[in-house]
């Protein structure tokens, strides 16, 4: 056979097999058999499409939609039994750029027309995602009298995020998943010092933790955990963690002796004339702290008796003060809980607001996703409402303004005992002396 016509019969085949892929692609699923999906797909099949289909519905959609906008008189006859009062007006659909094909959707730029603003596109964008049959449109305004659309055409947060075994980027920053737009999710500490992580039972928080702690661990940070679950997350990092308190009674202790070590921090900075440790010198730096929560709300829990409210209230007032002082000081808050909202207890409020990253998994309700997302952006309240039960570690981010769904890493049992083999940084407290153990509460060390 001429290698002319094999080359020919290879491409019909290829050729083919795009454009049945949606048929052929979910029965051999079905039938156990594994199925990549190839990014050509989406360049030769997908963008075409759906820029097509972008392009012939703009007229309508704008139209629809209130976008367009009357410029000119409409001499034409409207029809013989209806009469017109005042002026018929021609609506003309806003002007629409290409569409520029990015690795996961398109995006697509929109001229305002005098007098309008950008209000009724942000109103639209469901209606798009259903016109256009994408994934998601989010809809910004960078500059003046421009409207961008960003196109998902399928949702890239389906299926596991890979394993990465990438050097950390900067100190303090983890890489713990993939944001919707493919990019690594980094939740870098020295940007946004505190954070807070919420969600329903088995939406993902403790896996996200988990995935911070195999992110921040090759790292000189001390990390230190909060799990009184018992410690059944947390523990599992045992010798790499500098203390772990598994009650009430030793986290207590523990954040006393976070508080002591913040003031420490602060007598040396003062000493030097320095406002936050990042500008003493490397050798003279303290070891930066991350302090883990899991579970907020056991910290909470009292039996009704005066020892368990004045433990409970301590507690609160301890975790208050090393979210309102160490951020300057190298002392990080990583804080789960499944509703954070004033009901837990006294201060909650107040320490929340201390919390400026917000990670929000699925919701039980409209109340607990409002709670983490509401006082930062309440479009992304709904997103999160819509993160369904099989999106297990999918979930809303949000940070200075912005917000964007990501998915965190699944850490493996091996991760896990890889991590608790590891060192923790020799040393890490002014406050002790080495080895570091917490006798105020009786910590597990
Ligand atoms: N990023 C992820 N990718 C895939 N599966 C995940 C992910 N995160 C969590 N899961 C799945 O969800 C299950 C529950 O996760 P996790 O224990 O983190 O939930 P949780 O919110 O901490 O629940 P709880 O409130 O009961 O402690 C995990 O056992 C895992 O199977
Ligand atoms: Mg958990």
């Amino acid at each position: 056979m001429p290698a002319s016509l094999v080359v020919w019969i290879l491409s019909a085949l290829l050729i083919v097999g795009v454009l049945t892929q949606r048929w052929w692609e979910p029965r051999l699923e079905a039938r156990g058999v594994p199925v990549r999906r190839w990014p050509w797909h989406w360049w030769l099949v997908g963008y075409p499409g759906t820029a097509l289909r972008i392009v012939s519905t703009w007229r309508r959609l704008a139209y629809l939609n209130g976008l367009s906008v009357s410029m000119r008189p409409n001499n034409r006859v409207i029809g013989r039994d209806l009469v017109v009062q005042g002026t018929a007006l021609r609506p003309r659909p806003p002007r629409l750029s290409w569409p520029v094909p990015t690795k996961t959707g398109l995006t697509l730029r929109v001229q305002l027309h005098p007098g309008q603003t950008p209000g009724p596109y942000y109103a639209a964008a469901r209606a798009m995602e259903h016109a256009w049959r994408v994934h998601s449109v989010r809809v910004t305004s960078p500059r003046r009298g421009q409207v961008i659309m960003q196109v998902t055409a399928m949702d890239p947060l389906k299926g596991d995020v890979p394993a990465t075994r990438s050097p950390a980027p900067v100190l303090l920053a983890a890489d713990v998943g993939r944001i919707e737009d493919g990019e690594p999710w980094l939740i870098d500490l020295r940007r946004i010092p505190h954070w807070l992580v919420t969600g329903a039972t088995q939406s993902g928080k403790s896996s996200l933790l988990a995935s911070l702690v195999l992110a921040l661990a090759p790292q000189p940070v001390a990390l230190v955990g909060i799990d009184c679950k018992g410690a059944m997350e947390l523990g599992l990092f045992g010798g790499r963690l500098t203390g772990l308190a598994i009650n009430r009674t030793q986290a207590v202790g523990l954040l006393a002796s976070v508080v002591d070590e913040i003031q420490a921090r602060m007598t040396v900075c003062r000493a030097l004339g320095k406002r936050s440790i990042w500008e003493l010198p490397e050798h003279e730096r303290p070891v930066p702290l991350v302090v883990i929560v899991d579970e907020l709300a056991e910290l909470y829990l009292t039996d009704g008796s005066r020892e368990s409210r004045d433990e409970a209230e301590q507690c609160g007032t301890l975790l208050l003060r090393t979210a309102q002082l160490g951020a300057a000081l190298g002392v990080h808050l990583v804080i789960a809980g499944q509703r954070v909202g004033s009901d837990l207890g006294p201060r909650v409020t107040a320490l929340r607001a201390q919390l400026g990253g917000r990670v929000a998994h699925r919701a039980h309700d409209e109340a607990s996703a409002e709670m983490t997302l509401g006082d930062i952006n309440p479009d992304a309240v709904v997103t999160a409402q819509n993160i369904t039960e099989d999106e297990q570690g999918v979930a809303v981010v949000a940070m200075g303004g912005r917000w964007m769904r990501a998915r965190s890493r699944l850490v493996t049992t091996a991760d896990a005992a890889e991590i608790a083999g590891m060192d923790p940084p020799v040393n890490p407290f002014l406050t002790m002396p080495d080895p570091v153990t917490f006798e105020k509460g009786g910590v597990a060390a």
